[in-house]
């Protein structure tokens, strides 16, 4: 049998925190009974460990309430988004957050939306910096 907690704590704490940002949004009850379920595949949360790490705080909020929410992005946000973390990033981050049964994602909503910010995050990128 595989190890499936290989992960190591900096990662738990990395996934707590963000979960617990995007927790507090839909319910302030249930936000210390999340559990992680096992991974998809291996070595997928040391993948968004690694993606939560290229991402700071403020934007990791911004992009997160873009998506449940609606709220505008930055375009400091988008250039962190396109640039700083990619498309491959985006999308796991979106499979890890509808993984998660607890916080009851409209799991259509947060694909389409998904999509939708990346989108417009692309358009408020400039091409050369
Ligand atoms: C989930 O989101 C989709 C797309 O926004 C919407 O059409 C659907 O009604 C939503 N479902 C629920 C249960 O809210």
């Amino acid at each position: 049998m595989a190890k499936l907690n290989q992960y190591n704590l900096s990662m738990a704490i990395a996934l707590l925190s963000s979960i617990l940002i995007v927790a507090s949004m839909v319910t302030s009850e249930e936000e210390f009974m999340i559990t992680i379920p096992p991974e998809p595949e291996p070595g997928f949360y040391k993948t968004i460990e690694e993606c939560i790490e290229k991402m700071s705080r403020e934007c990791g909020e911004n992009i997160v309430k873009a998506v449940l929410e609606d709220e505008d992005i930055s375009e400091q946000c988008c250039v962190e988004l396109v640039r700083g973390m990619g498309k491959i990033c985006h999308d796991d981050l979106l499979q890890f957050y509808v993984s998660l049964p607890q916080l009851g994602f409209n799991v259509t909503h947060l694909n389409i939306r998904g999509h939708q910010v990346w989108n417009i995050c692309i358009s408020k990128t400039p091409s050369k910096m």
